[in-house]
């Protein structure tokens, strides 16, 4: 039994909405838990009325009239918990209870201008002192009625109804969406709404997390063997670091090195896990059995498979030397559980065969290990730090399970890992002396496999073309490229070419994501 079930926390009830996820981060980022749900999922008859302390109904793209697309759960309604409806959540909170939604005459995307029209406990600070608040609307649709015992509280020039509310059964509607950025005040209804309206208590920080989670590691494990397999990356090096402070030797981290890290990758972790943090970790240097694999392979989705498969093949390898273990250990974050679960229903079309150990290990019949399945990303940071990880390690780039094949189109040779390993360390190191790293989500050099001519010291050079890519985002679903600031770009286009033996021209990336990839293949 997972203790997080317990937890006192706001359930949100998922319609499709693309910013579903933020408002659940939102919500933690005041202290609270949030769990969010399909739609298609929740019954009235699943909710335990102890621990939820309040529904928030999602945007999505939806019309309520759509009966056959969805279906919600009306009795959810008369659970006597608070309920706030946002744009789409709004609209069938109006329907569902008596009101009417239609078609707008005037559709309101962007930014909106809402006049106050009366008080409420949900617009607590919320209005400026002229009675208006910039709001970001998304819709369509409108609530053309509101149901009985409803007020308005709020309006805008083209609907009357954007904010409203029944305060005696707790019931709120919003056309708007306070949880993006653009709506100024946003954070400040939502926070009126868990403790003004909801009453809810901060439960949710990284200390009472490690403290938490490591007692449910101890109940779920008790005195068995576990295994992990360790990257280096942030989430693998927290789920290590959280199952050794829980049971100590009984864990055992694998370290597979498939000659496709960055340089000294594996120098790195060495160093920290096992000598520095004291945890069992085995090293496996299969170099060699990755690159006999990988030869004369060039398609970037035959190279992601091969380069998945042999992983868990080498690391079943060794977890069966290691007796009597019962259970993997995996970093398997909550917008993994969410995006895999797909809450529209929707199939998203697959881009990348992206891989972790989640792969193969059923066969092991090993049970699945996963304290950070509730959290997101930053979570997990601020847990780590909790752990004493250091900030070198809790701030770092992401980086591929394929690793550095994917950063080289075409086939892989020793020569052009060793020259893109080269090229990779320059550039991360010049962003480091020039206070850069952290203002970038993620950095990398590639090698594109293409050779042009240039002139060094009067020679022809005929060398390879190194493409850098620098990004900013939140969460590595949609990026932008970083702007360097003058002059550092040509400096560390000179150093690579400099140092690097191999490559004679250097190019930037500029394509966000989407319509690229952050990643070459
Ligand atoms: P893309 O290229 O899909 O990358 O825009 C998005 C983020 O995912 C990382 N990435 C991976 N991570 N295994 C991983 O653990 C993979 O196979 C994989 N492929 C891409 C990529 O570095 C970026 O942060």
């Amino acid at each position: 039994m997972n203790r997080s079930n317990n937890l006192s926390k706001i359930l949100i009830i998922d319609f499709g909405s693309q910013f579903t996820q933020l408002i659940a981060r939102r919500i933690r980022e005041f202290g609270v838990f949030s769990e969010i749900i399909s739609h298609k999922k929740i019954k009235a008859n699943n909710i335990v009325k102890e621990s939820i302390k309040g529904i928030i109904l999602s945007g999505g793209p939806l019309n309520v009239y759509q009966n056959n697309k969805f279906n919600f759960d009306k009795k959810i309604l008369k659970l006597d918990i608070p309920v706030l409806g946002i744009c789409f959540g709004h609209q069938i909170l109006s329907k569902e209870l008596g009101g009417s939604v239609k078609k707008s005459k005037n559709r309101e995307f962007g930014l909106a201008t809402i006049n106050k029209v009366s008080n409420s406990i949900l617009i607590r600070n919320f209005f400026n002192k002229k009675n208006t608040s910039d709001v970001w609307m998304s819709h369509a649709d409108q609530v053309s009625k509101m149901p009985k015992n409803f007020k308005v509280v709020a309006s805008t020039k083209n609907s009357k109804l954007t904010i409203i509310e029944n305060s005696k059964n707790n019931f709120y509607g919003v056309q708007f969406h306070p949880e993006v950025t653009h709506t100024k005040k946003g954070k400040i209804l939502l926070r009126n709404f868990l403790f003004l309206v909801c009453k809810v208590k901060r439960n949710w920080s990284s200390k009472d997390q490690k403290l938490r989670l490591i007692n449910d590691i101890k109940e779920q494990v008790g005195n068995n063997k576990v295994i992990c397999g360790l990257s280096g990356g942030v989430d693998s090096s927290v789920v290590a670091q959280l199952l050794s402070k829980a049971i100590g030797k009984n864990l055992t981290c694998i370290f597979v090195n498939n000659g496709l890290l960055r340089k000294n990758e594996e120098k790195q972790v060495i160093e920290t896990f096992k000598k520095k943090l004291k945890i069992n970790l085995i090293y496996v240097n299969a170099e060699r059995e990755f690159f006999k694999k990988l030869t004369n392979i060039s398609d970037p989705e035959k190279k992601r498979k091969i380069i998945g498969n042999l992983f868990i093949k080498i690391f079943e390898r060794y977890a069966k030397k290691i007796k009597n273990v019962k259970f993997l250990a995996q970093g398997t974050l909550y917008p993994d559980l969410i995006e895999s679960k797909s809450v529209t229903g929707s199939q998203t079309s697959k881009i990348k065969s992206h891989h972790n150990v989640g792969g193969l290990p059923k066969k092991m019949r090993l049970k699945l290990v996963e304290p950070l399945k509730f959290l997101f990303k930053d979570e997990v940071r601020k847990l780590g730090l909790e752990l004493n990880l250091s900030k070198e390690i809790i701030s770092r780039h992401p980086f591929p399970g394929p690793g550095l094949a994917i950063r080289m189109p075409g086939i892989i040779t020793n020569k052009k890992i060793k020259i893109l390993k080269e090229a990779d360390f320059y550039f991360i190191k010049a962003l480091r002396e020039h206070g850069l790293y952290h203002k970038i989500w993620q950095a990398y050099a590639a090698l594109l496999p293409v050779k042009t001519v240039g002139v060094m010291g009067d020679n022809r050079t005929y060398e390879h073309i190194c493409l850098l890519r620098a990004i900013t985002s939140e969460d590595g679903m949609t990026a932008d490229f970083f702007d360097f600031p003058k002059g550092f770009m040509q400096s560390i286009s000179n150093q690579i070419v400099n140092n690097v033996r191999g490559i004679n021209r250097v190019v930037y990336d500029v394509t966000s994501k989407p319509p690229s990839t952050i990643e070459l293949e």
